[in-house]
């Protein structure tokens, strides 16, 4: 029960892969959940399968591409909640959204799409939960789901990789302006993780490159994600927690 009596919103939380393990990983631990997303259908399955384990969770939907629906969330979770004590954002990726091409060929609608569903809207979610937090007094967590590609070139992903840097750079800049009042924002970085994107688009033969030797699971983001946002990291701000299965910190030789 790390999470407790917390009050929690998590954007892109009705998906099959990290979005609805964490749903569900959050309200095993305690946290009463608003499950936004696009899928009015996805955030309702994410919030039964919260409430069948025995949890509380409310389905709502937004996209986060709208300004006016990223306030329209934040606002809901505090009104069904009666608070907001933790924020999460899961909406991201490039080849869900566009093509993946080599830099030269990316058209300029394309990395605006790229900007508008990794950063632009974490951006704004993260200034309405400030708000919230300021305004309640009482501190509060952001953990956005990052990726490698943030530190580690993703070659046909060049806006993808620019976007998810951009998040651990909002955290520290949160960190440094917030840590006062309590707040604090951290990256949960992944690497290659077993959801129907990953499994559609990387090469099998990747895995062999993956100290690991396997791809990594929904379930292991999200237990970083609830670390992350629990009391248990309250002196963590700022920092990108990665969960690659050892693929960043192994050279080319040997
Ligand atoms: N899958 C991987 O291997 C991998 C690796 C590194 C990082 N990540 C990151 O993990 C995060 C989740 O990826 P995932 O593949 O597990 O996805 P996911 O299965 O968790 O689904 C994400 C959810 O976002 C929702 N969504 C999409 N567009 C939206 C919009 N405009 N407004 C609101 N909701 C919207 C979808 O309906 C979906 O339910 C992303 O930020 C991605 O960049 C994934």
């Amino acid at each position: 029960m790390q999470l407790r009596a917390k009050r929690a919103l998590v954007i892109g939380g009705g998906g099959g892969g990290i979005g609805r393990a964490t749903t569900e990983a959050f309200g095993n631990e305690g946290a009463a959940v608003v499950v936004a997303d696009l899928d009015p259908r996805r955030a309702e399955e994410a919030a039964d399968a919260v409430r069948a384990a025995g949890g509380t969770a409310y389905p709502i939907s937004g996209d986060v591409r709208s300004a006016t629906d990223i306030e329209a969330m934040v606002a809901g979770a505090v009104e069904k909640l009666g608070g907001l004590d933790v924020l999460v954002t899961v909406v991201g990726g490039q080849v869900a959204f566009v093509p993946a091409v080599k830099l030269h060929e990316m058209a300029d609608e394309d990395w605006d799409t790229i900007y508008e569903v990794n950063l632009r809207y974490v951006a704004r979610a993260v200034r309405a939960a400030l708000r919230v937090f300021l305004d309640q007094g009482t501190g509060g967590t952001i953990v956005s789901v990052g990726s490698v590609t943030g530190f580690m070139a993703a070659p046909e992903q060049a806006a993808y990789g620019v976007m998810k840097a951009g998040l651990l750079s909002l955290a520290r800049t949160v960190a440094a302006e917030y840590a006062r009042d309590g707040i604090r924002m951290n990256v949960a970085a992944a690497g290659a993780i077993a959801t129907a994107v990953a499994n559609a688009t990387v090469d099998a033969e990747v895995v062999e490159e993956i100290p690991a030797g396997r791809f990594g699971r929904s379930e292991e983001v999200a237990g970083a994600v609830v670390y992350l946002a629990s009391d248990a990291a309250s002196y963590i701000t700022g920092q990108q927690v990665v969960l690659d299965g050892g693929v960043s910190v192994r050279g080319p030789f040997g």
